[in-house]
């Protein structure tokens, strides 16, 4: 069985990576991997696919940069193209970018069998593109791995049939898993000048939040207020472009409790979020990986597409205006014992084998 896996963007290669190393034990299944360019820097894609072993592309589109429309649509174009020459059984689409939304639009119309890792993710906020990508990727698949119940629930809910859901887990876990002695190993706190436990981790990258000046703004003020710990802030390109275009990149640069450093590769990442006293953000991925590490997350949006972090008392949506940020980071840091309070929490994203799942129901299918 020739599997035809399509990644762009950085947190893909996270989720994907473990499903391949899984299939790789397995003598029926061959994986190959399509690169649609949509991250092509080197801390965005290439250390991501050093570190987590993923096997080189066979095929890299080289789409890079552009709107939606158009970078969804020249990689429709290539991805179109690669399955007809490669003639995969199935196109695997992993997460909610434009390359997952392009794969399983290209594969559905040429009447190949799609499979989604992390379907039915849902934040009911059409704003965010993933939130689009995620319902009609979802809509175009044939066999759809669910993260949570919650994700399969929501999958039901909109008519989806209960044979084609597989409640999977959640392949970051696993990735998280085998990744944590090395992450262990890495020297990532001493390069930053920072202690265990004792500072906090920034991300911020979506586009409600950082293509708008006033919200971007109101952003970096809150995080220049909150002078109580030293906050390490690895930059998206994405935001490091627009904090130079509003000429709030000097402003933050000042403030001596913030660190603005390159993206940081996986293994550096893990270490971060394990050591930190709390992670603010608005990336998908790292609520999770904060919350499996115990680490207390506030979330920098409305709405979340991982909710039973939520409601488990790990994750604070707190939005992106500047008084409540501060408000709600200043109560959290006043809590005492937190990271003995997340440690006891249920995982409600599986127990670790979410790929040799997702290899097993790929094998039943074709
Ligand atoms: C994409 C995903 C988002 C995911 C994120 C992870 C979509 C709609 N969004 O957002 O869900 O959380 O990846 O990082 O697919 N750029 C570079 N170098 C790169 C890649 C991007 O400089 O290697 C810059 C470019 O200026 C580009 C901008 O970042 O215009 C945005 O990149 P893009 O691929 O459009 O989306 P992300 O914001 O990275």
């Amino acid at each position: 069985m020739e599997v035809m896996l399509v990644v762009g963007a950085r947190p893909q290669i996270v989720k994907s990576a473990p499903i391949v190393r899984e299939a790789a034990r397995d003598d029926e299944v061959e994986f190959l991997v399509v690169h649609t360019g949509q991250h092509y820097d080197f801390e965005m894609s290439r250390i991501f696919f050093d570190e987590l072993d993923l096997p080189d592309p066979v095929v890299d589109l080289g789409v890079g940069s552009g709107s939606h429309a158009w970078q969804t649509g020249e990689m429709m174009i290539g991805v179109e193209r690669t399955i007809e020459e490669l003639k995969p059984d199935v196109v695997l689409v992993p997460g909610d970018t434009n390359s997952t939304l392009a794969g399983a639009l290209a594969a559905v119309k040429l009447h190949v069998s799609v499979a989604h890792v992390e379907a039915g993710a849902r934040s009911y906020d059409m704003r965010m593109p993933e939130e689009v990508n995620r319902r009609l990727t979802d809509h175009c698949s044939g066999l759809l791995f669910a993260s949570t119940e919650n994700c399969r629930h929501n999958l039901l809910k909109e008519g989806i049939s209960e044979e084609q859901v597989c409640l999977s887990g959640d392949t970051m876990y696993d990735a998280l898993l085998r990744h944590l002695p090395k992450a262990a190993e890495s020297d990532v706190l001493t390069g930053f000048g920072l202690a265990e436990g004792e500072y906090a981790v920034l991300t911020v990258h979506r586009p409600e939040n950082v293509d708008d000046p006033e919200t971007l703004s109101d952003i970096i003020e809150a995080v220049i207020q909150l002078r109580e710990l030293p906050i390490v802030f690895p930059v998206h390109p994405r935001t490091m472009e627009r904090l130079r275009v509003t000429g709030l990149l000097t402003k933050v640069k000042e403030a001596e409790h913030v660190r603005l450093v390159d993206p940081v590769g996986y293994h550096e990442m893990l270490g971060l979020v394990k050591n930190a006293k709390m992670v603010f953000t608005d990336s998908g991925g790292l609520q999770k990986e904060a919350f499996w590490l115990h680490t207390l997350c506030i979330t920098l949006r409305e709405r979340t597409e991982w909710v039973e972090t939520v409601k488990l008392g790990a994750n604070m949506l707190v939005g992106n205006s500047k008084e409540t940020i501060v408000r709600k980071v200043r109560e959290c840091l006043a809590v005492e014992g937190l990271k003995a309070k997340l440690k006891g929490l249920p995982n409600p994203f599986g127990d670790g084998n979410a790929s040799k799942k997702i290899v097993e129901a790929l094998k039943e299918i074709c």
